[in-house]
C-alpha cells in the first residue's frame, strides 16, 4: 500500500510535533512488506501545486494535524479548499489529530468535523487517531522516543488494517476524562504546576501577571 502523510502544523518540520508523531507513525506502517509512505509538509507554500497533484493521484492519504484552538489549523483548512473533490469514489482518506491538553474529549470536536470532511472531497472516510498530552513532544529530548513509540505501533496497525479503528482508539486515546483521583492529585500539585508556568512564561519573555484575564471584560456573566 502506498500512503501520502500531509504534515499540516504551521510550525516548521525540525519543531513540530506533528512532523515527529508523522516519522513515527511511517516507521511502523512501513515495517509491513510492500508498504511505502511519503511525508509532505503544508509549510512548503511553493510545492502546494505540486501537493494537489499528488493527491489528485493518490488513493490512500492522511492528513496529520495539531489541534489549534480546538480546531484544524489555518493552513490546513486553506489547503483543503484548494483541493478539487475527486471524480471516483475510490480515495481513503484518515487523520492523525493531537493535542495539547491530555484529556482525549476536547479533541471530540474537531473529530466530529474531520469526519464529514472527507466527503466534500467525495472519499472515503477511514477514521482519526487522536492523542492528547502532546504539548512537550519535541521540548523533552530525553523521553521523546518512549513517547513516539505508541505511534509506531498506530502505524503497524494501519499498515495492516488501513483505517482507524473507534474502539482502538479511544484506548490509544485515554483518558477521555479525568478521574476524581487524578482532579485531586492535580489540586495539591498546582502550586507547583503555577510555578511550571511562571518558568515557562520567563522562557518566552512574558512580562505580565499570568493572573491578568484581559479578555474577561468581553465574557457576558
Ligand atoms: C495557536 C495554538 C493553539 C492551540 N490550541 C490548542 C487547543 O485548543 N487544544 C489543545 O489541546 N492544544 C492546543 N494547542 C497545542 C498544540 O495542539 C500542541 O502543542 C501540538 O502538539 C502542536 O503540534 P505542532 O508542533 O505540530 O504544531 C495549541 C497550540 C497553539 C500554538
Amino acid at each position: 500500500m502506498e500512503l501520502l502523510i500531509f504534515s499540516c502544523s504551521p510550525r516548521s518540520e525540525s519543531k513540530s510535533n506533528t512532523s515527529s508523531i508523522a516519522h513515527a507513525f511511517k516507521k511502523g506502517f512501513e515495517e509491513t512488506p510492500g508498504n511505502k509512505a511519503e511525508i509532505y509538509h503544508l509549510t512548503k507554500r511553493n510545492q502546494w501545486e505540486n501537493y494537489k497533484e499528488l493527491f489528485k493521484n493518490s488513493k490512500e492519504i492522511i492528513f496529520a494535524l495539531p489541534l489549534f484552538v480546538e480546531c484544524i489549523p489555518g493552513l490546513m483548512m486553506e489547503f483543503m479548499e484548494t483541493l478539487d473533490p475527486k471524480e471516483k469514489l475510490d480515495t481513503n482518506i484518515a487523520f492523525i489529530l493531537q493535542g495539547g491538553f491530555p484529556e482525549a474529549n476536547q479533541l471530540r470536536t474537531c473529530e466530529k468535523y474531520l469526519e464529514k470532511l472527507p466527503s466534500y472531497l467525495n472519499c472515503n472516510y477511514k477514521g482519526t487517531l487522536l492523542k492528547g498530552n502532546m504539548f512537550s513532544l519535541n521540548l523533552i529530548e530525553k523521553s521523546k522516543e518512549k513517547n513516539l513509540e505508541p505511534f509506531v505501533e498506530m502505524g503497524r496497525v494501519y499498515g495492516k488494517k488501513h483505517c482507524f479503528e473507534k474502539e482502538e482508539v479511544s484506548e490509544f486515546a485515554a483518558p477521555e476524562f479525568f478521574d476524581k483521583k487524578s482532579l485531586t492529585l492535580m489540586k495539591l500539585s498546582s502550586p507547583v504546576s503555577k510555578l511550571a508556568w511562571r518558568y515557562m512564561a520567563k522562557m518566552y519573555d512574558v512580562e505580565g501577571d499570568l493572573k491578568e484575564k484581559p479578555f474577561d471584560k468581553f465574557v457576558n456573566k
